[in-house]
């Protein structure tokens, strides 16, 4: 069996289906080169017949990434697989991931469909999508729940179809660890013809357990894990890509197989999909939480300091903390600001979102002096460096603030062509300036989530705020980061706005089977 474990990642299909977690193109875009830096085997970039902005999304990402598989999902149909092989066109390396439900509840009660027809259907999807690609994975959806019986039966008829991988997904969380090592375990030892597919499988967390059961199944034989990071997902969320890897990697004594992952790029993928969807990373998560690594109690520092290991099964620089390299101040030129950025994996679209984004770097030189990866990495979320999508721009705001008084904010904004002016005061100084900003703008859509964030440590660290904006179904975020965090949320106020001007909103994306 394979020494190398697969890294599936899915952050940009299951990790999107998470509410509120939609993403632009161009978000998905940055995502994808972070995965391939990441050294991901394989990134799943959308389900292309869920809507068109996923179908261009996934295709714009089979045409930039060269170093993963690109796959993509779709219904065990005719039409969303040919959909689907459209859309990874371009990829060097493509993959259609096929699936149809195979538990019981979901055969009944969603698909109304017989067994035997299930079976059919699935073999008959892989048959479709082999025609394009040589690369086919199936699923069983609910596989978790479904009967042993009836799964050998299937993944024997679809693995003799042409599937090259299958993948066993815990859709609803249901299963405890030792039972889904010991599922995967009989379904390799039952089905006929298990050695002429790759073993893979696909964990939710509903009860905690998605990363111990794709654990427990790596013990039993999987060798690929699907995963997200920061475990984004639907619900509950999916495994995480960082607490798999580095599990496999720190414990290798035990495990099996070892992935090819870049682990030094994992806390730079944790912070820009965190920053993207504006969910934040809860302080003690594992790997990427910001006290993953810290130290508070006298005795554990004391051990630390003697001898790291007393306390540290990892080290921090490993998984990329302290990264944060000084990158660039204020003499740095536009020369040196492109190479950066493209250190980072960022690719500016065109020269003049270049310039946007390098005037931007000036001022925000000019203020901090020091300006860290993670402070460029803000300053091009922000999607107001595309200048032709800026249809609202900030350009002067003032904010009165003081104790027992009503907070005031006086805004300057340019609307299209024109500098349009409001008051407005608030409960906060922040709700004053959005409300200044509604009176122009009277956009009347629902705030969704306000969120903020220091970027670097310092109290001159920039803010970093997400606003998620929901407007006729459709759901926006908007970053904006400055030292002044008034200002940084009046940015992505505006950030929001402008994409539910420019439609380039998306509907919240919606697994249709
Ligand atoms: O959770 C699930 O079952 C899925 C499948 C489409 C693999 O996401
Ligand atoms: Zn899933």
């Amino acid at each position: 069996m394979s020494d190398h474990l697969i890294i599936f990642d899915t952050t940009l299909r299951d990790g999107e289906q998470s509410p509120g977690a939609s993403m632009t193109r161009e978000e998905k875009l940055r995502i994808a080169k972070q995965l391939e830096r990441l050294r991901v085997d394989v990134i799943e970039a959308g389900f292309p017949a869920s809507s068109n902005g996923d179908f261009e999304s996934v295709r714009a990402i089979a045409a930039a990434v060269r170093d993963s598989v690109v796959c993509g999902l779709a219904r065990a149909s005719e039409k969303d697989i040919a959909r689907c092989a459209e859309a990874i066109g371009p990829a060097r390396a493509g993959r259609i991931h096929t699936f149809i439900a195979s538990s019981p509840i979901h055969m009944q009660m969603k698909l109304r469909m017989a067994p035997d027809d299930v079976l059919a259907q699935a073999v008959k999807a892989v048959g479709w999508a082999r025609r394009y690609t040589d690369d086919v994975e199936f699923s069983p959806e609910d596989a978790g729940r479904s009967e042993p019986d009836f799964l050998c039966r299937l993944l024997e008829a679809v693995i003799a179809a042409g599937a090259t991988t299958v993948n066993i997904p815990d859709t609803v969380g249901y299963t405890m660890p030792w039972q889904f090592g010991g599922l995967i375990r009989t379904l390799r030892e039952r089905v006929p013809n298990a050695d002429k597919a790759v073993w893979s499988v696909h964990c939710h967390n509903d009860l905690g357990v998605a990363v111990a059961n794709s654990l427990a199944a790596v013990m039993n034989g999987a060798r690929q894990v699907e995963c997200t990071v920061n475990g984004l997902g639907e619900r509950a969320g999916n495994a995480s890509l960082e607490e798999i890897v580095m599990a496999v990697r720190t414990r290798k004594d035990v495990f099996p197989c070892a992935s090819r992952i870049d682990t030094a790029q994992i806390v730079a993928a944790s912070k820009l999909v965190s920053s993207i969807t504006g969910f934040p990373v809860q302080p003690n998560k594992a790997i990427v939480g910001a006290n993953a690594f810290a130290h508070e109690s006298g005795i554990h520092q004391d051990g630390v300091l003697k001898h790291r290991e007393t306390y540290e099964i990892m080290r921090a620089e490993d998984v990329g903390w302290n990264a944060n390299k000084l990158s660039l101040g204020k003499l740095s030129g536009r020369n040196a600001f492109k190479t950066r950025l493209a250190e980072l994996g960022i690719e500016l679209a065109s020269d003049d979102a270049l310039n946007v984004a390098f005037a931007k770097f000036k001022e925000l030189a000019d203020k901090k002096g020091q300006v860290f990866d993670e402070d460029l990495q803000a300053l091009v979320s922000e999607e107001a460096v595309t200048p032709e999508r800026e249809h609202y721009r900030l350009l002067t705001l003032r904010v009165v603030s003081e104790t027992g008084e009503i907070p005031q904010a006086r805004i300057a904004m340019a609307v299209g062509g024109s500098e349009l002016h409001a008051e407005a005061s608030g409960d906060g100084p922040v709700d004053a300036a959005f409300r200044a900003i509604e009176r122009i703008a009277q956009a009347n859509a629902k705030m969704l989530l306000f969120s903020v964030n220091a970027i670097t440590t310092g109290t001159d660290a920039q803010g970093e705020v997400t606003v998620r904006l929901e407007r006729e179904g459709r759901v926006v975020n908007g970053n904006g980061a400055d030292t002044d965090i008034i200002v940084a949320s009046a940015k992505a106020y505006l950030n929001a706005l402008n994409k539910l001007h420019s439609g380039q909103e998306k509907l919240n994306p919606q697994l249709a089977a």
